[in-house]
């Protein structure tokens, strides 16, 4: 669903950052106080036999009312090129709410003189921020190159620093990225998480959910619930050796929020 992604207009370029011009904007979700969205990760599609699982994710996630958005956590494709990703991009345009994206380390083209050229010309943003039910919801692109084991780089430090001081401190802060900041991730946990996490110092982050892990973790730590999701893909296993794909859906309610995994048959 094309307008889906146009819908969020973001504070990119609002910030500073976006190459057009783009207004505040709500998601406009209605007056409900309790909110639920779904986050996909990990697709790596392929070619049009490994999009099959994720036409299937959207069939589930269409067929619950109660999700008003999704968010898309990277490794969307398998190496960023360019028909692995419309071809993802297809089917999430088959999405009839709302969502948003952030790459992946195989979102990204190292062959390319712009290495997120193909993934900005199907997916258009690497960062995006925007509010609902009092809520903020921030994505970063959190890629270092294609590399696994990854350093948020300097100047998206500096994007969420600047974004932060136009946050009220109250307001609770949901963040999502590819690569994962749980505090125990058995692996490839972001190696500066402490510092990007630190930032936060001062505001109410309350939830940071990745993928990149091919793995459900989910763990709290001091009032913030931090998650990785087995992947939902075909082409690849889960890390952990377990055998559901899937992908995960958040209930908020006030500032609170809960998780939960849905199987999603492979
Ligand atoms: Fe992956
Ligand atoms: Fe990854």
């Amino acid at each position: 669903m094309q307008l889906s992604r146009r819908q969020f207009i973001g504070l990119v370029g609002a910030l500073g950052l976006g190459g057009c011009a783009q207004t505040r904007q709500r998601i406009g979700l209605g007056s409900a106080k309790r909110l639920t969205f779904a986050a996909i990760n990990d697709v790596h599609v392929l070619d049009a036999r490994s999009a099959a699982i994720v036409h299937r994710a959207v069939q589930s996630i269409n067929a619950n009312a109660d999700v008003a958005f999704t968010v898309i956590l990277g490794d969307i494709a398998t190496a960023g090129r360019l028909p692995e990703l419309k071809l993802a991009l297809a089917s999430f345009n088959r999405l009839e709410r709302p969502w948003l994206a952030v790459p992946g380390n195989h979102d990204v083209c190292t062959a390319a003189t712009n290495i997120y050229s193909n993934y900005l010309i199907t997916f258009e943003r690497m960062n995006w921020m925007e509010e609902e039910k009092g809520w903020v919801f921030i994505g970063i692109d959190s890629c270092e190159g294609a590399k696994s084991d990854v350093t948020v780089r300097d100047w998206q430090i500096d994007w969420l620093a600047d974004s932060l001081e136009r946050i009220r401190r109250d307001r609770p802060i949901a963040l999502f990225a590819h690569h994962p900041f749980n505090p125990h991730s058995k692996a490839y946990r972001v190696q500066n998480a402490d510092e990007v996490i630190g930032l936060f110092a001062h505001h109410n982050l309350r939830l940071v959910a990745a993928g990149h892990y091919h793995g459900n973790q989910v763990e709290q730590q001091d009032g913030v619930l931090y998650t990785t999701t087995a992947c939902c893909s075909t082409t690849r296993d889960n890390f952990d050796n377990t055998a559901a794909k899937g992908y995960r859906l958040f209930h908020i309610e006030g500032e609170g929020v809960t998780t939960e995994f849905v199987e999603v048959p492979s």
